[in-house]
């Protein structure tokens, strides 16, 4: 399965933690999403984004550029998860909105999502990347701007589930093409 994070961040904190996930998780791509090419990103098997968000409730900046491209391409057999910082008490009502606004724009496109993570521990009122029942996130929030104490910790731990779901994935990859010969 070729795998890859591609990241959007304007001040670094995302970035930031793209690095460190590209460690936990073995990997060897990290794009930025301002650099890539639509056409790129959808050549991976995986595509773990990491976006914040900004203005309350709106894209980061590059994401907003490149999603209008990208929500017209076929994301069939592509698995999305989701991962950015924010800030849960000042902007306490569309905390890690950034995750929901990109998914609503790409799962129809036959996009399949991985990496959900518990909203437990969270210091929020809001978001727009939750589950329907609203225990989960849609992918794993960062919050550096009141609890940067609990990143590693955070990081480590979704690595460590990500990487489960990805394995269990494995299988139905290798049969779906299968080695030459
Ligand atoms: C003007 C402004 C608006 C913001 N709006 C939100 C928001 O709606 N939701 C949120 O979770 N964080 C919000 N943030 C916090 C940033 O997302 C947070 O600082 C994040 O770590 C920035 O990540 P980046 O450097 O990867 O872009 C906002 C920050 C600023 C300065």
């Amino acid at each position: 399965m070729r795998v890859a994070i591609v990241w959007g961040s304007n001040t670094g904190q995302t970035e930031e933690a793209a690095g460190r996930l590209k460690e936990l998780l073995s990997l060897e791509t990290s794009l930025d999403v301002s650099r890539a090419s639509p056409e790129e990103i959808l050549g991976y098997d995986v595509v773990i984004i990491g976006a914040s968000t900004w203005d309350i409730g709106e894209l980061q900046y590059d994401w907003e550029d490149r999603l209008p491209e990208l929500e017209e391409l076929d994301w069939s057999g592509r698995h999305v998860a989701f991962f950015g910082t924010g800030d849960g008490l000042t902007y306490d009502d569309t905390f890690v909105d950034a995750f929901g606004l990109i998914w609503e724009r790409i799962k129809d496109k036959g996009a399949m999502l991985v990496g959900l993570w518990p909203t437990e521990g969270y210091r929020f009122a809001d978001s727009a990347s939750l589950t329907e029942d609203r225990t989960h996130f849609l992918g794993l929030p960062l919050d550096n701007d009141n609890e940067a104490h609990l990143t590693e910790e955070r990081l480590v731990a979704w690595a460590t589930k990500l990487k489960g779901e990805l394995a269990a994935l494995a299988p139905s990859a290798a049969e779906a093409a299968p080695p030459a010969g």
